[in-house]
């Protein structure tokens, strides 16, 4: 079957006032700035995906059985927009995200949706949206591509049927008071994923997992958690929606290795390349919660540092633990943060060349 890939548009009788808009864009923040229009697209096993749109974006009705509610057969993306140095605007990576969304359809047991359909729905809805990125610093369209299980049924199976959308978001940065350091809850207690679950997998069941984490974090007065392995309960993995990199005396950096517990970040996958293509040399090793502390303590260690498409590179000042707190070189951000988030910003803003490819300039 051939899947058309063109999303048509179906304006909003009531467009937001450019006043209003104008006003809710100054100081966006993340994730409360909603644009006028959502991508959409149905899928059920005779038609597959079809009815593709960019309509108005407003409240959905769904059955009290559908599935989602009960058994939270959930995935999602994020990803930016971002306006280029040429007065363009340019998605960062899209197929890499697409790429990503099947993996984790393949694991949550639902229907995979096409790259090119994922691709063209973000498109085509930035070319909709475009008058809402932001001109803050910083300032992007955030797209929340999902899809959720629609099915009115209670037994516990797949779905039948499913509902893919894309919202568009107005933001800034993610943590309040931009890019200054973070101080990290390492959570002894909870963990976040085990071998043979969901970790790598982007399902919205990880982070409602993640919240009481997080919420002990907020109480310890931390800004995020990190998670530690579920097996030994040793080695860091990474944090609730970010993943994680440490930065040594010599001028090398390590991250995590990737393995089913781990998201594998686009973010962390550009930064290895970004770190690389400027010579510096990368592990993807384990390395424990002592391991940090110790490096800290020592010196041997100088920087950590979180990233993620919504936090794009957080240098991490300080952790916290029962086992013990430790502060990360001047507890501010460090040279190696700072550089690799300027070289990786100047990139998707189309303000510095583009080796790799990454940009898709719309
Ligand atoms: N790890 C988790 C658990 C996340 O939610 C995210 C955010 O998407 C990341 C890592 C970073 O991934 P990316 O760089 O693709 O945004
Ligand atoms: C992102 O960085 O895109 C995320 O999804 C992290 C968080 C907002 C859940």
């Amino acid at each position: 079957m051939t899947i058309a890939t063109t999303f048509p548009r179906n304006p909003t009788a009531s467009p937001t006032p450019v006043d209003v808009r104008a006003e809710r864009m100054v100081d966006p923040g993340f994730g409360r700035v909603f644009t006028d229009h959502m991508a959409i697209a149905h899928y059920n096993a005779a038609d597959g995906w079809h009815d593709l749109a960019i309509a108005p974006r407003q409240p959905l009705t769904v059955d009290p059985a559908c599935a989602v509610l009960h058994y939270a057969q959930e995935i999602f993306e994020g990803l930016k927009a971002y306006r280029t140095a040429d007065g363009g605007t340019a998605l960062f990576r899209p197929e890499a995200n697409a790429r990503r969304f099947m993996a984790s359809a393949r694991r949550l047991a639902m229907p995979e949706l096409p790259e090119e359909l994922f691709v063209e729905s973000c498109r085509a809805l930035v070319r909709s949206e475009i008058d809402w990125i932001p001109d803050c610093d910083g300032g992007a369209l955030y797209l929340r591509p999902f899809m959720i299980a629609s099915e009115a049924f209670l037994g516990v199976k797949p779905s039948s049927d499913y509902i893919y959308m894309v919202l568009a978001s107005s933001v800034g940065a993610y943590f309040k008071g931009g890019p200054k350091a973070v101080t990290i809850w390492a959570s002894e207690n909870y963990t976040r994923a085990a071998p043979g679950g969901t970790g790598a997998a982007k399902c919205g069941g990880n982070y409602a997992a993640s919240l009481a984490a997080q919420a002990e974090a907020i109480t310890k007065g931390c800004d995020q958690v990190v998670f530690l392995d579920a097996v030994e309960r040793r080695y860091i993995e990474e944090l609730g929606g970010m993943n994680v990199f440490f930065v040594f005396d010599d001028g090398s950096i390590a991250t995590p290795p990737l393995s089913d517990t781990i998201l594998a970040g686009i973010t962390r996958d550009s930064l290895i390349a970004l770190a690389r293509d400027r010579g510096i040399a990368v592990r993807e090793e384990r390395y424990s919660l002592d391991q940090w502390r110790a490096d800290a303590a020592s010196g041997r260690l100088t920087e950590a540092f979180a990233c993620g498409t919504a936090a794009v590179v957080t240098p991490i000042g300080a952790v916290k633990a029962t086992s013990g707190d430790f502060t990360i070189g001047s507890g501010g951000p460090g040279q190696t943060s700072t550089a690799l988030r300027a070289a990786l910003v100047a990139l998707q803003t189309g303000s510095a060349p583009d080796p790799h490819g990454w940009l898709d300039k719309l």
